[in-house]
Order: C-alpha cells, then sequence, then structure tokens
C-alpha cells in the first residue's frame, strides 16, 4: 500500500510500498557474486566478538557453570528460525536495507520506529558493551608488559558484585571506564574521516579471530581438568543462579555471541543464487560458530573452576592458567585485535541506522548531514560515538550486554511477525527464499525470542524487587525516552506522514548497517 493510499486514521500504520523502498535504494547496483561460502564466511566475520571473548565467562560463572555449553544451542535455535525470517524478507525485499526497512514496508511506521529503537540496542549498546570488553582484554594484554592503567580508568561507574548470597547485583564504583570509552572515541574518529575498512582487511581479521579461538581449543584440551566439569550442571542456589533456570538465563547472555548473523541474509541481493545460498551462508556460520562457541565454552570451565570465570577478560585468565607466556601474548593480541573491528562495525551500523530514520523524517536531519570532504554522516557520528562512549564508561558489561539481547530478541520476534504478516497480506509477491515448513518456522522464532528475552525479564524484575533497579530503571527510562521521541518528533516529521520522499542526501553514506556490516564496511561511502 503506498502513502498515498493509506487512509488517514491509520497514520501510526502508514506503510513504504515494497516499490518505494526499491527505488530508494536504486543508487546501489550491486552484482550478484557471493557464493554460499563467502556468505558463511561474512556471517562467521560478523558474529564472532566480545560474546565468546568476555560473556561467555560471566555466564559461567553466575549462572550456568559448565552447562554453559548446553546454553549455546538454546541461543542457536533462538537464532535459526529468526535467521530463515530474515531471509524470506531479504529475499523479498532484495534491497540494502536493514530489519527497520522490513518493519516500515510489512507493519508500518510505528513498527519501524520500535524496530529502529531496538536497533540501537543490537547495534549502539552492543558496540559499548564491546568496548567494555575489550578493556578487559587491553588491561590483561598490557599487564605482560608490566604496564598498570590504575582500575579506577578502566572499570564502569555502575559495577555488577557478587553479594554476600552469591547473587549478582550492581553497586556504583568511583572510577569510569575511561580505557573503554577511549576506545569507542577512536573508532568514532575513523568512522567520521570514512575509514573503509577493506574486505582484505577484514579477511585478515576473521582469520585473527577465528585462528585464535582455534588454537586456545587445541592448546587448551590439553589443559582440562575433568574435576571442573563437575557438577556439570551446578545445583540451583536461588533464581537463575545454576539449575536449569541457570541454563536458560546463561542462553538469554550468551545469546549476544551470535548477534549479527543477520548480516548475511541482508546480502541477499549480492547472493549468486539466493534461493539456496544465503540459507546455507545463515545456517552455516551459525552451526560453525556454535561448534566453536561450545568447544571454548568446554575448554574454559574445563581449565578454570566456572565460579572463577566471572572477570574481564576470561579466555585471558585461562591462558594465562596454561602458563605458556608466548601463547597467552598472541591470544591477548588477537582478541584486541578481533574486538576493535567488532566495535568498529557495530558503532558504524548505528550511525547508518540512524541516517536511514533521519532520512525518513524520524529523527533531526543533522544525523542525515554529510560532511563535505569525507562524504560521512559526521554530526550524528560524533554524536553517537560520545554517546556510546559515555555508555562503555558508566555501565557495567553484565547491564550492557542483557540489553542487547533483550533489544535484539524483540527484533527477531517482530522480523518473524512481519514473515507472518507479509505472508497473508501479500501473498503474491515474489519470494525467492522462503522460510520452510509453512507458519511453523516464524512461530518458532517468536518462541524462542521469547524463551530469550523471559528469563532475562524476569530477573531484571526479581532485582528490581529486592533492591537493586538499576538495569529495570536503564530499560524503562530508554523505552519511555523513545517513545517521547517518536511522539514529539518522528510523528510529525516523518516524510512518509507528509507524503513527501526520503530526505535525498546527493551522495549517499554508503550502504545500511546490515549490509555495512556484511561487507566489514567494505564497500566504504561516497
Ligand atoms: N556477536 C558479536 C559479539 O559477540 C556482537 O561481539
Amino acid at each position: 500500500m503506498s502513502a498515498d493510499a493509506a487512509p488517514r486514521g491509520n497514520r501510526l500504520f502508514l506503510k513504504k510500498s515494497i516499490e518505494q523502498v526499491q527505488r530508494e535504494s536504486e543508487s546501489h547496483h550491486l552484482k550478484r557474486t557471493l557464493g554460499a561460502m563467502n556468505l558463511v564466511l561474512l556471517g562467521i566475520g560478523c558474529i564472532i566478538g566480545a560474546g565468546i571473548y568476555v560473556m561467555t565467562g560471566n555466564a559461567a560463572a553466575n549462572f550456568a557453570g559448565p552447562a554453559v555449553i548446553l546454553s549455546f544451542i538454546i541461543a542457536f535455535l533462538a537464532c535459526v528460525f529468526a535467521g530463515l525470517c530474515y531471509a524470506e524478507l531479504a529475499s523479498t525485499m532484495p534491497v540494502a536495507g536493514s530489519a527497520y526497512t522490513y518493519s516500515y514496508t510489512s507493519l508500518g511506521e510505528v513498527f519501524a520506529w520500535v524496530m529502529g529503537w531496538l536497533l540501537v540496542l543490537e547495534y549502539g549498546v552492543a558496540a559499548a558493551t564491546v568496548a567494555a570488553g575489550w578493556s578487559g582484554n587491553v588491561v590483561s594484554l598490557l599487564a605482560n608488559f608490566n604496564i598498570v592503567i590504575p582500575p579506577e580508568f578502566t572499570t564502569s561507574f555502575i559495577q555488577a558484585k557478587t553479594g554476600s548470597d552469591g547473587l549478582l547485583t550492581f553497586v556504583t564504583s568511583g572510577g569510569a571506564n575511561v580505557l573503554g570509552a577511549a576506545g569507542i572515541l577512536m573508532v568514532t574518529l575513523l568512522l567520521v574521516v570514512g575509514i573503509s575498512e577493506s574486505a582484505s582487511v577484514n579477511n585478515v581479521i576473521v582469520f585473527i579471530k577465528v585462528g585464535v579461538l582455534l588454537l586456545f581449543i587445541g592448546f587448551g584440551l590439553g589443559f582440562i581438568n575433568i574435576a571442573n566439569w563437575q557438577p556439570f550442571i551446578p545445583e540451583n542456589e536461588g533464581g537463575f543462579k545454576y539449575g536449569v533456570p541457570g541454563i536458560f538465563r546463561a542462553a538469554s547472555v550468551i545469546f549476544f555471541a551470535y548477534v549479527g548473523f543477520e548480516a548475511v541474509s541482508t546480502a541477499a541481493a549480492e547472493a549468486k543464487n539466493p534461493k539456496r545460498d544465503v540459507p546455507i551462508g545463515i545456517l552455516g556460520s551459525l552451526i560453525v560458530c556454535t561448534i566453536i562457541y561450545m568447544l571454548v565454552a568446554a575448554v574454559l570451565t574445563g581449565v578454570v573452576p566456572f565460579r572463577e570465570l566471572g572477570v574481564a577478560a576470561p579466555i585471558a585468565l585461562a591462558v594465562d592458567k596454561m602458563g605458556i607466556p608466548w601463547f597467552a601474548l598472541l591470544i591477548k593480541v588477537g582478541a584486541v585485535a578481533g574486538l576493535s573491528s567488532v566495535m568498529l562495525i557495530l558503532t558504524y551500523g548505528q550511525t547508518r541506522i540512524f541516517y536511514a530514520m533521519a532520512r525518513d523524517g524520524l529523527l533531526p536531519r543533522f544525523f542525515a548531514t554529510l560532511h563535505p570532504k569525507f562524504r560521512t554522516p559526521w554530526v550524528g557520528t560524533l554524536i553517537l560515538g560520545s554517546i556510546i562512549a559515555v555508555g562503555a564508561a558508566m555501565l557495567p558489561i553484565e547491564i550492557l550486554g542483557d540489553l542487547v539481547s533483550l533489544g535484539t530478541a524483540t527484533a527477531f520476534a517482530i522480523v518473524c511477525i512481519s514473515v507472518m504478516y507479509l505472508r497473508r497480506a501479500r501473498p503474491d509477491l515474489e519470494r525467492p527464499f522462503r522460510a520452510p515448513w509453512g507458519m511453523v518456522t516464524p512461530i518458532l522464532g517468536i518462541f524462542f525470542a521469547l524463551l530469550m528475552t523471559g528469563p532475562l525479564l524476569l530477573d531484571m524484575y526479581a532485582k528490581a524487587t529486592s533492591g537493586d533497579p538499576i538495569p529495570a530503571y536503564l530499560l524503562g527510562g530508554y523505552l519511555s525516552l523513545g517513545a517521547l521521541i517518536y511522539i514529539g518528533y518522528g510523528f510529525w516529521n516523518s516524510r512518509l506522514g507528509k507524503g513527501l520522499p526520503q530526505i535525498d542526501d546527493d551522495q549517499g553514506a554508503g550502504p545500511g548497517a546490515e549490509q555495512a556490516i556484511a561487507h566489514g564496511l567494505g564497500d566504504g561511502h561516497g
């Protein structure tokens, strides 16, 4: 349904027509060059980051113990079904868009806004999360050279602490994670001048990221102490601390480790044979990462007793325990390099989502203002980079990671709903790839998204009622702010609402967020 044809009463549910979206992305003439193997590698490159390098430790120490290995299977399933839905939408709308665009065409403006606001969690907050993990690994790396940064510059203002009852609570510290913030500011400046990480640099970094983990598994197997795996599922100590509830809670934490795979689906427009290659790309990269993740988790919990793993750089802790100095150094350099690239890609993605929303009039125009020389959305990049840096300085990885999982799982559910809606509303659309098993796949996608968000929300609620309301306040504040901005700005300025086309930026600012991720920022901008 086009903007003009939309009934006035349905203002909130105005939809962009698929033809309009295709026109808007006409500037990107993409070639079909990617085969199944390219797509699998591309997915692996986007997926591996702080989730495995950092959060597996917290998930094992505070929630699942060695059974975190099983949590990876649950989180994997939560991604597979949503991934197939992403693939269907991407093949139906083969444009350089993202889940934001899909929502605008299928469910309407208010859902597009919600999706855009959720994607801030998936990209902006995820960038802050990775920065927190990055700083922990930098500290550990510098320690090898006897360089010590005072902890008040590397610990977030709010800190996670295990209370006397053994449960995780949050307290304020005297410091701020200035190191993590500095990392974000560095990538922000690179993005302002328009660094475009070339495909080959991206390939090298993927190689390093995967190589480091494979070496960790290879060497680590010899250092496993079977006693550390017993009990495999520690007895529940209340709430989500261990036992079966802990396995599910840990799944919602390490769900973060899979964020990024949907980039494969947005490469559909460039796949040689999207019908076959995109599902192979999604399933293949998810399966490969799951196997790597489970093996890494097995080595981690086998080498270090799980209760000791709740540290900033658990893999670094494990390699230090192995007592091979050169190997420890190699692993830490690899972790820092890998996390730097994820930080860059996620921050880039965030700037491009706001760029797209500003062009649609849903956010102020300065988010789409291009630098006269660099052709980058520099004002938006500086503003967003600063906000992300403050987030990294103030908040601990435990809170940030939960917000990312929550936002991403909700976004996945909306994608599944979009698939169901479009199948009914537009059965005529050509779908080169159709998710298998009828409506079962999107329904399972929604079910697993709920399985990811449920334990997380229950835990947040339990904390709030036991005097630890910080995570709940943050979530409530974030959602309220989103609603206020839409009601106060987006609703009144929406280009679609006014019957106007998207704001034209003349030159474009590069590909959409997820597609940019798919390319490791490969085709740059301008
Ligand atoms: N999946 C990415 C990571 O683990 C976001 O860092």
